[in-house]
């Protein structure tokens, strides 16, 4: 389950002065859900349209199952499935229709009803494409995605514009893919299906992988610890921890946890001192908290904005 299927190393793509991906390290392990989350102009497509052999990379190394992706492209298509950001398929074909039009193009082809079943769309086979609604629109896409039988699948940001049933609806076909021991290299801009979906994920922004690893991993080593928050503690809470660091933030006071005993700390000193406050909370950092504090980016709405 651990070999690599996917090795980038020090991948580099210019659009003429502009640097869109800009030395990026990866390696991708058979089997498991990666995702590329990232704000729009990140570099997320350059990246993986380099990995599916549709741009040219301007520097770097690149092997996928073996193969060097600078002679190995022919190879590595064969192998290869890709939902593209704003896929579409034709509007005046039934779903089934559709997937069986290109199965139709490659020599080796899934079977097209375990496809439709695989996607959960039994119920749409014959209904036109046009008439589907946005989720369902791109279940198809990733069924298409699969005709060929893929050991590994791109998908460039599959739920985008997708209300939240929706979207947990393609997070469901996804594992479903990796139940059947494919891998996945997922793009998004949404934090929660980043968390949520990924095995490991990396963080991009400006052209570059600014953190790496398992969604908790990535939390732990960038999240900066555990915070003590008193709510409502205000200038009185500031003075009685003053020794420890304490931050405001409106009528709030937190105060970073190094040592679980700095807990029973404070709140003895604020007994001690006869502070009034609302409460006191611990808080864990999320990836959202990693997210802005790495790219100073704004999210609405699990949303990264800007
Ligand atoms: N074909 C292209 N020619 C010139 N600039 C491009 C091209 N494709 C993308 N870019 C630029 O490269 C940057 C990264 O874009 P992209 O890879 O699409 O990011 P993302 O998918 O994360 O939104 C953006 O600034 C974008 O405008
Ligand atoms: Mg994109």
């Amino acid at each position: 389950m651990e070999d690599n299927v996917i090795t980038v190393r020090g991948l580099v793509k210019r659009y003429q002065d502009l640097i869109a991906v800009d030395g990026v390290d990866l390696d991708v392990r058979s089997g498991e859900i990666f995702s590329i989350l990232g704000p729009n102009g990140a570099g997320k497509t350059t990246t993986v349209e380099i990995l599916e052999c549709i741009r040219k990379a301007t520097e770097g190394e690149v092997t996928i199952l073996g193969h060097d992706l600078r002679t190995g492209g022919k190879e590595i298509r064969r192998q290869i499935g890709v939902l593209p950001q704003e896929f579409n398929a034709f509007d005046l074909l039934t779903v089934r229709e559709n997937i069986a039009f290109f199965a139709g193009m490659y020599d080796r082809q899934a079977d097209v009803d375990e496809l439709i079943s695989l996607v959960d769309l039994e119920h749409k086979r014959d209904t036109y494409f046009k008439n589907l609604s946005g989720g369902l629109k791109q279940r198809v896409g990733i069924a298409i995605a699969m005709v060929n039988d893929p050991r590994i699948v791109f998908l460039d940001e599959p739920t985008t514009g997708l209300d939240p049933g929706a979207r947990r609806e393609v997070w469901e076909v996804i594992r479903g893919l990796r139940a059947k021991g494919r891998t996945i290299i997922l793009t998004t801009h949404y934090m929660e299906e980043a968390e949520v979906l990924s095995d490991r994920l990396a963080i991009m922004n400006q052209g570059k992988f600014i953190a790496l690893g398992s969604p908790s991993e990535v939390v732990a080593q960038h999240g900066g610890g555990r915070t003590c928050v008193i709510r409502g503690g205000g200038e009185a809470a500031m003075r009685s921890l003053h020794d420890m660091g304490p931050e405001r933030d409106g009528d709030d006071v937190s105060v970073r946890i190094v040592h679980k005993e700095d807990l029973v700390s404070i709140v003895t000193a604020l007994n001690r001192d006869g502070v009034e406050y609302e409460e006191v909370m611990l808080k864990r950092p999320t990836l959202e908290d990693v997210f802005l504090k790495l790219t100073g980016k704004s999210i609405e709405g699990g949303e990264i904005s800007g």
